[in-house]
């Protein structure tokens, strides 16, 4: 059977694959507790379900235009300026069938074949498999010895005549750290100075715990704007992750380039999820507010419990909602005779042992982690915990 190149390059997403085990054993009627879910637990918000039941009775069940709709596009617009202070024309925004597309569609429009896109580790599964995917080459600066604070000095060595992008999460999956203002624009101006694209996914912007602030490069640098793609979203603030609705922003001409590789590809996302996602932005801020306050709850509550464990060092996260644990005194150790040499087995041994599952740090180019996710109740997080300390305990 003849494959490509291409496809026989990529790895299925780690993240989805975890969950899916755990599913798998819940399915055989084992008590999993899951950390690996990149997905809010709670109900969308009503003002979501009202829009789009309204939308399905007076018939919005066609092709919209490649973009989106024009409301969802204005109400995007609207809520960047208010949000931002950033003035983006509702045609320079592209809607897409959740913001990983929207990623794929902007490094498609970049990046020729052999060009070089910058990461930093810890970093995002899908940037790598995507960078790939459009036969660029992914090129990685770690910040992990650096308290995953990025280094400039480290990206500008990283920098050569092919690179053409950076691409930057903040706040960080899987770390839950935030880019201070200095460091944002520092990368800026590297950009600048090179002449690059950043591509900028702030899809966990509303999940900001209050210590740190949240910055968008454009605010900051406003000479960004002809070279930035902003990533974001509904799947996280507002519990939206099944509808599918994510959204770019860009200069005029890359939003035309975008939407015409869309117009190929899915032409637009789902035309009731529109409508849902303009509720969202446009009536269910009280929901984001109470769902944020849970989720401080919950970092809170599941970092002091970590915070009693061997072996194990952190980071409190500001944003998003994983915790990045180191397990790197773990390795050389063993667990009822089982060795654990990497943070593949380590996971591997505690589903087995605890049925706990939580994702490797080899899946964001950091092998001495784990990524937990804490998207899930209290109860489950304690429950979790326990487990995860009783496993910890007996490694010897
Ligand atoms: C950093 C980051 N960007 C983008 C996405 C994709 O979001 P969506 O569900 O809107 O495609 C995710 C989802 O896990 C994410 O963690």
């Amino acid at each position: 059977m003849k494959l490509s190149r291409r496809i026989l390059g990529i790895k299925p997403s780690a993240t989805f694959a975890v969950d899916a085990k755990a599913k798998e054993l819940r399915g055989q009627g084992k008590n999993v507790i899951s950390f690996g879910s990149g997905e809010p637990d709670f109900d969308s918000p009503p003002a979501v379900l009202e829009y789009a039941s309204e939308a399905m009775e007076r018939g919005e069940t066609h092709y919209t235009p490649t973009s989106g709709i024009a409301m969802l596009r204005e109400e995007i617009s609207a809520y960047y300026k208010q949000r931002f202070g950033l003035d983006y024309s509702p045609s320079q925004v592209v809607v897409g069938s959740g913001a990983k597309p929207l990623i794929f569609e902007a490094l498609a429009a970049i990046v020729d074949p052999g060009d070089e896109v910058i990461v930093l580790a810890p970093t995002w599964v899908s940037y790598i498999e995507q960078i790939k995917l459009v036969d660029g080459k992914v090129v990685v600066v770690p910040t992990q010895d650096s308290n995953f604070v990025p280094q400039i000095q480290r990206i500008e060595e990283a920098i050569t005549d092919k690179t053409v992008a950076i691409l930057l999460n903040s706040p960080s999956n899987p770390t839950g750290m935030m880019y201070d203002e200095q460091t944002i624009k520092a990368i800026g101006q590297l950009v600048i100075k090179y002449d690059l694209w950043l591509i900028w996914d702030e899809i966990y912007e509303r999940l900001v715990y209050g210590e740190v602030k949240h910055y968008n490069p454009v605010q900051l640098l406003p000479e960004l704007a002809s070279r930035t793609v902003i990533i974001n979203g509904v799947s996280k603030a507002y519990a939206m992750t099944g509808w599918r609705i994510g959204y770019a922003l860009s200069p005029l001409e890359l939003a035309k380039k975008i939407n015409a590789y869309q117009s190929h590809l899915t032409s637009g996302p789902c035309s009731i999820s529109q409508w849902a996602a303009l509720g969202a932005i446009k009536e269910s801020e009280s929901d984001v507010c109470r769902m944020l306050s849970t989720f401080k709850k919950r970092r809170d509550l599941i970092c002091s419990l970590l915070g009693e464990m061997p072996h194990i060092s952190f980071l409190v996260p500001k944003g998003a909602f994983y915790v990045f644990v180191n397990i790197k005194e773990c390795f050389g150790k063993s667990y009822e005779g089982q060795v654990i040499d990497n943070d593949i087995t380590f996971c591997n041994i505690l589903l087995e042992a605890e049925l706990v599952a939580v994702i490797p740090g080899s899946a964001f180019l950091a092998p001495e982690y784990l990524r937990l996710s804490y998207a899930s109740s209290e109860d489950e997080i304690r429950e979790g915990m326990k487990r995860l300390k009783r496993f910890l305990e007996k490694i010897k």
